[in-house]
């Protein structure tokens, strides 16, 4: 019997661990949970007799891939996968996917909850300014990124994005201005909202040189990765310009040092929540099951990321 562990160090909600034990369990396998835990010793220990394994932002590096010595699957329950070691787990043989789209509208609400505590200055009673008719800069027009766009029209902005991957059209087509480069994005907005994902290319990229260009009253929010900005940038820009706001989903490595200067005009949540809601839980966690029962039993491979 084919046997599926859950390794989530920030757990599902519940609800969604029962429709995952339901899809995996009606189809004749079996379910293990590893949840909030705090050695990789013990991720090690439970990965030893499993096919499978369904993680969140989870570590999985070549270390863990020598232990599990049957497994033929990972599923990032989520979009962004820069904590899958790939190289290794093809060397492993083992197959990793991700479940895109699955959670992205439960950030994209998170992207508004820290706009609005940025505008109104952090709920301290003065008075604060509108996100309406404010110029919105979504960077890369992805699942969240779209999602961001619709619930940024409700707010009545004018919304502009920058993808390097998304044809203007598709961008167009939703009624968003599309930009001819990430420069150019940055100038244009006051409010600026992160999506890129963590890679080669993507990392420290977010500099003091484009975040200065944008104009005054000036709003980055990231619910992307932390590693897509330069923390010597963020910490001259918020140095520099008393007018910049950053709003975080994920903390910096200098978090202390800015909550500790700049406590109006910097915050970051104190663990990664984007995707926290039973909804994105369930969507995500019930497709990452639904995959590995497609992929042990039919070989399917759709969403596979690495070669
Ligand atoms: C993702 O890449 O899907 C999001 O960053 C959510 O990550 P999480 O599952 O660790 O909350």
């Amino acid at each position: 019997m084919a046997k599926v562990l859950i390794a989530t160090d920030k757990p599902f909600a519940p609800v969604a661990v029962d429709g995952i034990r339901q899809v995996i369990e009606g189809a004749g396998m079996e379910l293990a949970l590893l949840e909030k835990y705090t050695e990789k010793a013990q991720l090690l220990e439970a990965v030893k007799d499993v096919d499978a394994i369904i993680i969140r932002s989870d570590m999985i590096d070549a270390e863990v891939l020598d232990a599990a010595k049957q497994l033929k699957i990972v599923v990032r329950a989520g979009a962004g996968y820069d904590n899958v070691d790939l190289e290794a787990a093809t060397a492993h043989d083992v197959c990793v996917m991700n479940t895109p789209g699955q959670n992205s509208n439960a950030v994209a609400e998170l992207v508004f909850g820290l706009l609005v505590f940025a505008v109104r200055g952090f709920f301290n009673g003065a008075a604060g300014t509108e996100l309406k008719g404010k110029k919105l800069g979504i960077l890369a027009y992805g699942n969240v990124g779209r999602n961001v766009a619709r619930i940024a029209k409700g707010f009545g902005m004018d919304v502009y994005a920058y993808d390097a991957f998304t044809p203007v059209s598709a961008i167009e087509a939703d009624g968003v201005k599309a930009v001819a480069s990430t420069a150019d994005l940055f100038k244009a907005c006051e409010v600026i909202s992160l999506h890129i994902p963590a890679t080669a290319e993507t990392k420290g990229s977010i500099n003091y040189e484009l975040m200065n260009s944008m104009p005054k009253g000036a709003v980055v929010v990231n619910t992307a990765r932390k590693e897509v900005m330069d923390e010597a940038g963020l910490a001259e820009i918020m140095k520099a310009r008393p007018d910049f706001k950053y709003v975080s989903d994920i903390k910096p490595a200098i978090d202390a040092e800015l909550a500790a200067a700049y406590p109006d005009r910097y915050f970051a949540t104190p663990k990664k929540m984007g995707a926290q809601t039973a909804e994105a839980n369930i969507n995500a966690g019930i497709a990452a099951a639904e995959q590995i029962v497609g992929f042990i039993q039919n070989g399917n491979e759709k969403f596979r990321v690495n070669k």
